[in-house]
């Protein structure tokens, strides 16, 4: 099997790199990346650990793909993947890379006849429609109502029914974008392909940032001694998120480059479900318990732009495909999370603290 991965450096990309060339006996996998994200330069050493050929290219540049291998399958993990992108700088940067890169990467595995998998998100579904969903709200966090008023939304969370009809953020607008013309390949050019609709991935090796990567963000934060803010929602920090561990997103790549035929032309949503969400304020208490810090955090009223109060994914579809299921828990992450940063706490200090 041999597997090119574009944004090979990144969080994704490296994590998946890693874990196809471990579990693939015999596999070659390919990281192509321009290295733009920072941090990804750390993930070199690792990538060349486990023999994993590194690519310095830029899925902009068509010229890139020129003289890569043939491959049997690409990935798509190269983004510029802030949801806040392009918001109040120039958007060039975020569609050259999210929308023309697809559309190169596209291109490169029609000539290559190579199948692809799109890391797609669930920024794809309206702000407003989300917000929309009838919520309650306890001690901790905000809940989804036993009826949640808008189709393509059950307690479980966001299924694949739910609207895409209405603004989305312009990151989750390119990746929609992506994914039209992704399903324009696999029905007319011959590009097979599978889409992951992910809600937050997160684990190890994550380079969190305010706009993304938050989970990791947090825990480094309370590691660092450092301060943190609850923006928006009355400054309540009841906002939930379920979180999908970079390994549970593994196996499902896994079974798909396995079984791509069962996956081929689907679009599926993939979080880590109700099981493993969190809203920010539980989040502080488990970084509180593993770090033993507890530091100050502002309650800021305002809200902040292209936020929603609660996503899950509800995950039945992608399960009823070859029975895939998220394993982690809030705790199982966030201790693998806990466990690097404290192996790894000089080298990470001056990007996550
Ligand atoms: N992390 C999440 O919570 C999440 C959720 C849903 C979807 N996704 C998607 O998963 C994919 C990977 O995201 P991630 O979290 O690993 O982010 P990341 O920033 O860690 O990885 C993206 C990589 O792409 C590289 N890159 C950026 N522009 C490039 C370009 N023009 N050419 C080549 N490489 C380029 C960056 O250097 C980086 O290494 C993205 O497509 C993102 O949209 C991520």
């Amino acid at each position: 099997m041999r597997v090119l991965i574009t944004g090979g450096a990144g969080f994704v990309g490296s994590n998946l790199a890693i874990k196809i060339k471990q579990h693939f006996i015999g596999s070659e996998v390919f990281a192509f990346d321009n290295l733009k994200r920072r941090g990804s330069e750390l993930n070199l050493t690792r990538l060349k650990q486990f023999q994993i050929q590194f690519i310095h290219g830029d899925v902009r540049m068509k010229s890139d793909f020129a003289e890569l291998p043939e491959v049997d399958f690409i990935i798509d993990a190269s983004a510029e993947p802030s949801v806040l992108s392009g918001l109040n700088t120039s958007p060039d940067y975020l569609i050259d890379t999210n929308f023309s890169g697809t559309i190169n990467c596209l291109n490169y595995a029609s000539r290559s006849k190579a199948k692809m998998i799109f890391i797609s998100t669930s920024r794809v579904y309206p702000i407003a429609k989300i917000n929309n969903i009838r919520f309650t709200e306890n001690e901790s966090r905000f809940e989804i109502d036993n009826t949640p008023g808008v189709i393509g939304c059950t307690r479980e969370g966001i299924t694949e029914n739910f609207s895409v009809q209405g603004p989305r953020s312009l990151y989750g607008a390119t990746k929609l974008a992506s994914e039209l013309m992704i399903e324009e390949y696999n029905e007319f050019l011959n590009v097979p392909s599978i889409i992951n609709r992910c809600g937050v991935i997160t684990g190890p090796f994550q380079m969190g940032k305010v706009d993304q990567g938050v989970i990791v963000l947090w825990l480094a934060k309370h590691y660092y001694n450092k301060s943190l803010a609850y923006y928006g929602f009355n400054g309540s920090g009841k906002q939930v998120r379920d979180i999908l561990h970079i390994d549970d997103l593994f196996s499902l790549i896994a079974d798909q480059l396995q079984n791509f035929h069962l996956y081929q032309g689907k679009t599926l949503n993939s979080g880590g479900g109700r099981n493993c969400s969190v809203s920010l304020r539980e989040l502080t208490d488990v970084c509180r318990k593993l770090t033993g810090n507890v530091i100050p955090i502002e309650e800021v009223k305002e809200e902040r732009i292209a936020d929603v109060r609660i996503y899950l994914t509800d995950n039945s579809y992608a399960t009823s495909i070859n029975n895939w299921k998220p394993k982690h828990t809030p705790e199982s992450v966030m201790k693998d999370i806990y466990s690097w940063l404290h192996e790894n706490h000089k080298q990470l200090e001056p990007i996550l603290s």
